[in-house]
């Protein structure tokens, strides 16, 4: 089963410019991210190492991964694209040379939870050995109490192993429609952790629950197995699922209930929420960390935005996130904020360029510093909602439309067979029909009214289409 290829994705929190970001708001100073070393243990395919090296030009990128089919495919797909700072190694982690301070950041995403004993220590050992003194690692991993519900779904599949994957999901289905006892616990929790792969890939299905290895781990437990290879957690890479960042009636519950310290803390928070994974930041052991944040220091940093307007009413604005939830923002600074960010394009913004518009809203246009305060409190708890991410590295992405456009040359590759494409920005977008269609078109040798030739429809319609592209962030020098 776990031959089948886990297809060509990208994930936006492994970016070294999202890990360097978080690691810099408590507090840490990363390596600068421009010319970082980057390795991806388990890289799988290529894409996100890929998508990675387009965006950081002068960074060096190497993947590792023990699949012969991945690492071709990653090296057919760095060929097509153009990418001369990627390199891929097929090797099991367990053998890879991890040599001293060789790296700046070391990702390994999906990979932790699904391989033996020894190569989630060697992840661990790679990690600890090889990240320079203030580098950081990034790992996710499955995690307790929430796979204690989820294990249910990949024992009932692996019941029909043998069965194709169509036909295993169909039993399974059967079964779970012919429970007698359908308001048990079990039945509920089993009905509704099915419900969560309806519409899930076949691969998603091989990897996720048909592996030969499958590691939950409790919190506590990842971060013990961190600090014996000498390293610390430092902070989530999503900002929402930090303690720090948590509403605040959340942060104060838990306090009164765990005690301890912060990890301690976090681990409840995992109890109260019942996570299933985690995506964790490590550092060096003994570098100070600093989680009590400070939103005036946002003031001088940069964002992206990380929603896309979906619908609004006069009263709301409806939101998709970069992580496929929906929102809805009642707040009219922040829905001001969205409709004139999202004119604006993909580029990422100064603090003082948001701060602008907040202070133009709250009529604070003559209040100087003493309106700071306020208006880093509206860049805090918008960050928190997930409206927009901290984001320092500008990467290479253009929101103007050249006579011969240009798409990131990732997206061109994905583009012929998945309308989910990644733009520059490392966020992966679904397209429409005609942008699907017309993104591989754009390698700068066609001006829109060629382009318009190619697909028989009107220069007007190609152009609208390629300026939409452009808003999604699509396009490059
Ligand atoms: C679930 S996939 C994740 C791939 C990719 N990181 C992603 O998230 O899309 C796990 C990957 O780890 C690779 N892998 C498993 N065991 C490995 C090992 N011992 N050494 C290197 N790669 C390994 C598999 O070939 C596969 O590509």
């Amino acid at each position: 089963m776990t031959e089948i290829s886990y297809g060509d994705l990208t994930f936006y929190d492994t970016h070294p410019g999202v890990i360097a970001a978080m690691g810099a708001l408590v507090g840490l100073q990363p390596p600068p991210v421009e010319t970082s070393r980057v390795l991806e243990l388990g890289c799988g395919t290529g894409f996100n190492l890929l998508a990675i090296a387009l965006s950081l030009p002068q960074a060096r990128v190497t993947g590792v991964d023990i699949s012969e089919a991945h690492v071709q495919r990653a090296r057919e797909a760095a060929r097509a694209a153009g990418v001369t700072n990627a390199e891929f190694q097929c090797l099991s982690i367990d053998d890879f040379p991890a040599a001293e301070n060789s790296f700046d950041y070391v990702i390994a995403h999906g990979v932790y939870s699904w391989v033996p004993e020894a190569t989630r220590d060697a992840i661990l050992a790679i990690a600890a050995r090889s990240i320079a003194p203030n580098g950081l690692a990034y790992i996710s991993y499955n995690i307790n109490p929430g796979w204690r519900l989820r294990i249910l779904v990949r024992d009932t599949l692996r019941y029909f192993e043998g069965a194709s994957i169509p036909d295993a999901r169909a039993r399974v289905n059967a079964l779970a429609a012919a429970l007698p006892n359908p308001d048990s616990a079990y039945s509920r929790a089993l009905r509704s952790e099915l419900a969560n792969l309806d519409g899930a890939p076949d691969y998603y299905i091989a990897h996720e629950h048909l592996v030969p290895f499958l590691t939950p781990v409790f919190f506590e437990e990842f971060v013990n197995h961190a600090a014996a290879h000498g390293l610390q957690f430092a902070v989530e890479s999503r900002l929402d699922s930090n303690l720090f960042a948590r509403p605040d009636a959340t942060q104060t519950h838990i306090e009164e209930a765990a005690g301890g310290g912060y990890i301690r803390r976090e681990q409840y928070l995992d109890l109260l929420l019942g996570r299933y994974f985690r995506r964790s930041i490590l550092c060096r052991d003994g570098l100070p960390i600093n989680r009590d944040i400070d939103p005036l220091s946002l003031l001088d940093r940069n964002f992206t935005l990380t929603v896309t307007p979906t619908a609004s009413t006069p009263e709301s604005l409806q939101v998709r996130s970069a992580w496929g939830d929906n929102l809805t923002v009642t707040d009219p600074v922040d829905i001001e904020l969205l409709h004139q960010w999202t004119s604006a394009g993909p580029i990422p913004v100064s603090a003082q360029w948001l701060a602008g518009i907040v202070r133009k809203e709250l009529d604070l246009d003559g209040a100087g510093e003493a309106a700071d305060p306020l208006v880093a409190s509206v860049l805090w708890n918008g960050a928190r909602e997930g409206l927009w991410s901290i984001r320092d590295h500008i990467p290479p992405v253009v929101n103007v439309v050249s006579s011969h456009p240009i798409a990131n040359p990732l997206a061109r590759l994905q583009a012929p067979d998945a309308a989910e494409c990644t733009n520059c920005l490392h966020r992966r977008i679904i397209l429409t029909p005609a942008q699907q269609h017309i993104v591989p078109l754009l390698d700068g040798s066609r001006t829109a009214a060629a382009i318009a030739g190619e697909m028989q429809c009107e220069p007007a319609e190609a152009e609208k289409v390629i300026i939409q592209l452009a808003g999604l962030g699509f396009l490059i020098a």
